[in-house]
């Protein structure tokens, strides 16, 4: 298939997601394929495995530029060059700014581990646990400048167990999102495509 759609991945520290989206692409028939993997941070685990695969990659820091601006416009420049069309944020743990949310805007997505519009920001699974919520999840959605807003691509639901602790709840959401993404991806791409 000749017409997949150019993604990139942006993530700051272990990368799992980001694997279950490289081998998503793998799979013949997947509506995409990866061009590169940017990190914010220059010990991101995710890197190394991105770096095996072959995969372009590159750093970008806020702190070797003079503004947040400055340093998304040049997470832009790395993106043109490597001529993506759609970005995933994968654990990228930084707010973007307006500018590049609105760069990217229909084709920026995001994955949060909660049921948004719940929990949105950091310390999701122990505040889930703290409500007393049964049920707590994650969300794909479209990235838009307000931190964990923009329409929903798709979610999924996990149980709650008592005795559940923030990582047993952290890994048994971690294994939906693995799931989630990539379908996610491949739904947003098609949706795109039949819009065109
Ligand atoms: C994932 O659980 C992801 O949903 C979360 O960070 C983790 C990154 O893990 N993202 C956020 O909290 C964004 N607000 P990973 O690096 O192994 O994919």
């Amino acid at each position: 298939m000749t017409d997949r759609a150019s993604v990139a991945i942006l993530i700051s520290g272990r990368g799992s997601n980001m694997q279950s989206l490289v081998r998503a692409t793998q799979v013949p028939g997947f509506p995409a394929r990866i061009v590169g993997v940017i990190s914010n941070k220059p010990d991101a685990a995710g890197l190394d495995f991105a770096r095996s695969l072959g995969l372009p990659t590159a750093v970008v820091q806020l702190k070797s530029h003079p503004d947040k601006d400055a340093a998304d416009a040049a997470i832009t420049r790395q993106l043109e060059d490597w001529g993506a069309e759609w970005v995933c944020l994968a654990g990228f743990m930084r707010v973007l700014s307006a500018g590049f949310t609105r760069r990217w805007q229909g084709r920026l997505l995001n994955i949060h581990p909660s049921l948004l519009p719940k929990y949105k920001g950091l310390d999701t699974h122990q505040r889930a646990l703290d409500a007393g919520d049964t049920e707590h999840g994650c969300t794909v959605h479209q990235v838009i400048p307000e931190l964990d807003e923009g329409p929903v691509i798709s979610q999924v639901r996990v149980p709650i167990f008592p005795g559940d602790d923030a990582e047993t709840l952290a890994a048994r959401v971690l294994i939906e999102e693995h799931k989630l993404y990539p379908a996610a991806l491949a739904k947003a791409i098609r949706e795109s495509r039949s819009g065109d």
